[in-house]
């Protein structure tokens, strides 16, 4: 009897003291361990191959460090304001983060750096870049089986650095003569500087300290995470549009060898309106330019070819094509429509070049267009989650 009374009053100081214990951890202050949230996509159809580097998966906290640093003119490692320049300089949400056309600076949509030196190129926008694998750039410089090491667009020779993918794009454009011409040391240490960064990067990252590293995988997250599928044509395929009659012969003429766009610009079947191959599309017969596709793929027979670009929001991408040639989408039309130009480089789907384009009706040519307007995606251009987090600070522009 007397045993069993033990057992039992020691069973309850043992109860008791894992309940004291128990509170006793409950109530010690401790640091929290936060995990940051892994990001999903606001969005339902879309394809499927996603280009995100296995060292850097997409999280909330990283996509929202990344968006101020993406708006942040201390990048380029400069505070005057005059020579403050992020990646919105150029990029602009209003422009499906291309310049445009009616650039206040830019004059006909032709971007310079820093020290006024041109872009070799005109520019690109940023929209549903995840799901390229291809290469980015007009010529497919960037790119995950890229083995060339520094050394081109004024980038100084890194012994280790490669350019292979969007988290390439900030070294490039701290240090390239053509944009930020500065250093990545003053650069990391003015994203030092400022208070609101540490406790950022920490919960991006898990810690306090700032890299250029960390600052290019945050940047490039929220470069991927701009995507688009509420174009009137996305609203129409989910049965929420009905096309007008113009634009449903646009579409027409589009998908079918009448206009004949579809074979390298994509179809709702391809609803990133581009396939990203890199071709000629007879725009010229002779080729001057030292920075097309031959230049990156190092084959005499890839002269004049470009990345086909998405045609998604091409409403506010003026000035058109790598050298921004056509100002309007008119005169885009009407060079596929009676311009196309014969040399050994065209691609054979080009398959009006042996009568000098489609020749189309110029009620046609409005359907087309009418159609390409279906592609827009004004929700993109307003989306608050894209936008300038901090438009009252003098350091963050756009
Ligand atoms: C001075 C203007 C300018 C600035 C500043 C700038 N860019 Fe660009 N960006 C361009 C131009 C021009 C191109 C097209 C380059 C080419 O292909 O020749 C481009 C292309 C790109 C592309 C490739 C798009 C594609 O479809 O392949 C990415 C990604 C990009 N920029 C990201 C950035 C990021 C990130 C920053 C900030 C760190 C930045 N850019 C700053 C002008 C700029
Ligand atoms: C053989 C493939 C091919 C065909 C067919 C083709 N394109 Fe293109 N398209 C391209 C390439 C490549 C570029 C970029 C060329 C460059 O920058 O020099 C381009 C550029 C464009 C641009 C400029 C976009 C921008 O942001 O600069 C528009 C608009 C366009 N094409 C519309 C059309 C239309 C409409 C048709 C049908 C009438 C068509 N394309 C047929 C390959 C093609």
């Amino acid at each position: 009897m007397a045993k069993t009374k033990y057992n039992r009053i020691g069973l309850l100081l043992l109860g008791v003291g894992i309940y004291v214990g128990v509170v006793a951890y409950i109530l010690t202050p401790k640091e929290k361990l936060q995990m940051p949230t892994p990001y999903s996509f606001p969005v339902s159809y879309a394809p499927d191959y996603m280009n995100i580097p296995i060292d850097n998966p997409m999280t909330e906290e990283g996509v929202e460090l990344g968006r101020h640093l993406f708006y942040d003119g201390r990048l380029a490692g400069r505070t005057h304001k005059d020579s403050l320049m992020s990646c919105a300089t150029c990029h602009k949400q209003t422009h499906s983060f291309e310049c445009g056309i009616d650039h206040p600076k830019f004059k006909g949509g032709k971007t310079f750096g820093l020290t006024g030196v041109p872009t070799p190129h005109t520019m690109m926008p940023l929209i549903n870049l995840v799901w390229i694998n291809e290469g980015y750039m007009w010529n497919g410089f960037v790119n995950n089986n890229n083995t060339q090491l520094g050394g081109k667009y004024g980038v100084p020779e890194q012994e280790e650095f490669h350019y292979k993918n969007i988290e390439s794009f900030v070294w490039m454009m701290i240090v390239a003569p053509h944009e930020g011409n500065g250093s990545i040391e003053k650069s990391v240490d003015l994203i030092r500087s400022d208070s609101l960064y540490p406790p950022m990067f920490k919960k991006a990252f898990g810690t306090e300290e700032i890299t250029i590293d960390k600052i290019e995988k945050a940047v490039a997250q929220f470069v991927r995470s701009l995507v688009s599928f509420n174009s009137k044509f996305d609203q129409f395929m989910r049965g929420e549009y009905q096309l007008t009659e113009s634009e449903r012969r646009g579409f027409f003429l589009f998908s079918t060898e009448s206009g004949d766009c579809f074979h390298c610009h994509g179809s709702p079947a391809l609803p990133l309106w581009t396939t990203n191959l890199f071709l000629n599309n007879a725009k010229d017969s002779a080729f001057i330019d030292k920075n097309d596709y031959s230049s990156v793929t190092k084959n005499p027979a890839d002269k004049g070819k470009y990345r086909v670009p998405t045609l998604r929001n091409v409403e506010y991408t003026a000035p058109y094509m790598h050298d921004g040639r056509f100002a309007t989408l008119d005169e885009v039309l009407e060079f596929y429509n009676s311009d196309l130009k014969r040399s050994p480089y065209v691609d054979p789907l080009m398959i009006g070049v042996n009568h000098g384009g489609m020749h189309l009706s110029q009620q046609e040519l409005q359907d087309l267009k009418a159609f390409l307007l279906t592609l827009s995606d004004t929700s993109f251009l307003t989306n608050p989650d894209y936008s300038n987090p901090r438009p009252n600070d003098e350091f963050f522009i756009q």
